[in-house]
């Protein structure tokens, strides 16, 4: 089937935390965007109108657009954007991927509120779901973040003074920031109702922009049966962790006592050292039992503290696929090895910086010390389509760290490593090989859980740990038979993970750091997939009304 949507992007006026008549970007004038519904090998039509003042792009987060690199979305890596008042259409299909995915804008920071879900429910309706128990209802929740300043200035800024950008100033729920904030009022909180034992399905978005979160319901637990459209093991806990990008399904049944219940996220900070961000509270929902009364008091779950690591890294780490006829399972093969650094540092500013002169640095993020930076004349795609790569990004992403040193030390002992080089460096890849990566968080200026992304695909998450990665002790613990499948990995703080994937899409697929303050930075890098034998294996034309830079 064809599930076709028009999209205009364009100014909406909102009134919360203490501010009249806000105007943000967003989608069809709702905040979140209108949910997609799909099935399982249905094709995906979005139009995109553009009615904002800025430049847009939209990207369908977690789907492998095999065959439609066109449609990924990212802007200057897949396509140009399209221009205020301008149009382009998005095409593909979702075949191969069930459960929540997401889709959100990929430019500047315009994601904060041009966002939504994107639900894939199986071939023959929800009563094909693996899980022991069908739910009765789905509910989808989407957890974000709300600035009070414009996110396109918030951005700009940052970038020309290199500079990270601003902290949020509230946790939403669907859009809403919930009871705990200055002028909260009653249209300021997203409530849904359930009957007493009903199977809800939970659809658990984490769409902030910089920010982990720790998840709860008030006297409810959860069976996590999904995550980024991959069937897991089920798994039983009072607590979702969620980084931005991730997605969770969870199964909860409604069997407390009839009345009201908050619907908790609050940040899981990793960043070590950085003060607590404790001012910025908790965002909620209500989860209302058919029956209570209106205005019973609701029940608040405690939330661990923001910096509790060893709960992220138990619910990360215990995890693992549910194994089905059909789906892909581990390569145990591998054709390449990377280590790579991912962290923090300093690099040369770019000419079009502030106080940009030979002397000055600014603050900046790389993988193996290369420091991202996006074209700007051309998208990558378009390049590596044409193979004129020359002046748009060279071929030269290297395997390892420039230097070896202790990753877990303090940021004064290693400062060859915290100074980077801003460029469009990519790893090439042939059409089918498998490649596995060290993913290693560096502690320099602070220590992180940086929520890799790689677009394009499902990587397997083999393992995972704190520390520096040891090879022989870590090749151990690998999981060669039902790790988890993911789009996006949570790196644990000061930690490592190890990642596989097969490169059997070709096109040019962002890998980056999910915290946009990062990824503006440079925590970022392309891999380049190159055609398969034929022409079902090489990235087709690119469509008629690709926009142009
Ligand atoms: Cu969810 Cu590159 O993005």
């Amino acid at each position: 089937a064809i599930v076709e949507h028009t999209f205009n992007v364009g100014n909406l006026s909102i009134s919360q935390l203490c501010q009249t008549a806000r105007i943000i970007t967003a989608v069809n004038g709702q905040l979140p965007g209108p949910t997609i519904r799909a099935r399982e090998g249905d094709t995906v039509v979005v139009h995109l109108v553009n009615h904002s003042p800025y430049n847009m792009t939209l990207h369908w987060h977690g789907v492998f657009q095999r065959g439609t690199p066109w449609a990924d979305g990212p802007a200057m890596v897949t396509q140009c954007p399209v221009k205020p008042g301008a149009n382009y259409t998005y095409r593909f299909n979702v075949k191969g991927q069930e459960g929540t995915l997401w889709w959100h804008a990929h430019i500047s920071f315009l994601r904060a509120t041009v966002y939504g879900a994107l639900v894939i429910q199986p071939r023959s309706g929800a009563n094909a779901y693996p899980f022991p128990s069908k739910p009765q209802r789905e509910e989808t929740i989407i957890l974000g973040e709300w600035w009070n300043a414009n996110v396109y200035d918030l951005e700009r800024m940052a970038y020309l003074t290199g500079m990270p950008a601003a902290h949020a100033d509230a946790y939403t729920i669907n859009g809403k920031p919930g009871d705990f904030y200055n002028c909260s009022g009653a249209n300021q909180t997203y409530k849904f109702q359930v009957h007493q034992n009903e199977r809800i399905l939970l659809r658990i978005i984490n769409a902030a922009l910089n920010t982990p979160m720790f998840f709860k319901v008030a006297n409810h637990s959860f069976t996590v049966v999904g995550a980024d459209a991959a069937y897991t093991t089920p798994y039983e806990t009072d607590v979702v962790v969620i980084a931005p990008g991730q997605t969770v399904d969870a199964l909860m049944v409604a069997g407390a006592a009839v009345g009201r219940y908050y619907v908790a996220a609050s940040p899981y900070d990793s960043a070590i050292p950085r003060g607590p961000m404790i001012s910025k509270t908790t965002g909620t929902a209500i989860l209302e039992y058919v029956g209570s009364a209106g205005n019973q008091a609701p029940v608040l779950p405690p939330m661990p503290a923001y910096t509790d690591t060893h709960t992220a890294f138990r619910f990360f780490s215990n995890l693992t696929a549910l194994i089905l006829p059909g789906f892909p399972t581990v390569p145990l093969s591998v054709d390449h090895h990377m280590f790579v650094t991912i962290g923090l540092g300093v690099s040369d500013c770019q000419p079009d910086q502030f106080f940009c002169n030979k002397s000055t640095t600014v603050f900046s993020s790389s993988m193996n010390n290369a420091s991202f930076v996006l074209p700007k004349s051309v998208s990558m795609l378009q390049a590596h389509y044409r193979n004129t790569p020359a002046g748009v990004y060279t071929r030269d992403f290297p395997d390892t760290p420039p230097v070896i040193f202790d990753y877990t030390a303090d940021a004064s002992d290693n400062a060859t490593m915290q100074y980077t080089t801003k460029s469009t460096k990519v790893r090439t890849l042939k059409y089918n090989e498998t490649m596995e990566m060290v993913l290693q968080n560096t502690r320099l200026i602070a220590k992180e859980s940086h929520p890799m992304h790689l677009h394009g695909f499902n990587f397997f998450v083999l393992a995972q740990g704190f520390g520096n990665y040891d090879h022989a002790t870590a090749v151990n613990k690998f999981n060669l038979v039902n790790p988890q499948e993911r789009n996006t990995i949570a790196v644990p703080t000061g930690g490592w993970a190890v990642i596989r994937f097969v490169a059997n899409n070709p096109g040019m697929w962002f890998m980056h750091c999910h915290f946009d303050a990062h990824m503006d930075l440079g925590l970022g890098m392309v891999f380049e997939v190159q055609d398969g034998p034929t022409a079902e294996t090489s990235v087709p034309r690119p469509p008629a009304d690709l926009p142009q830079c």
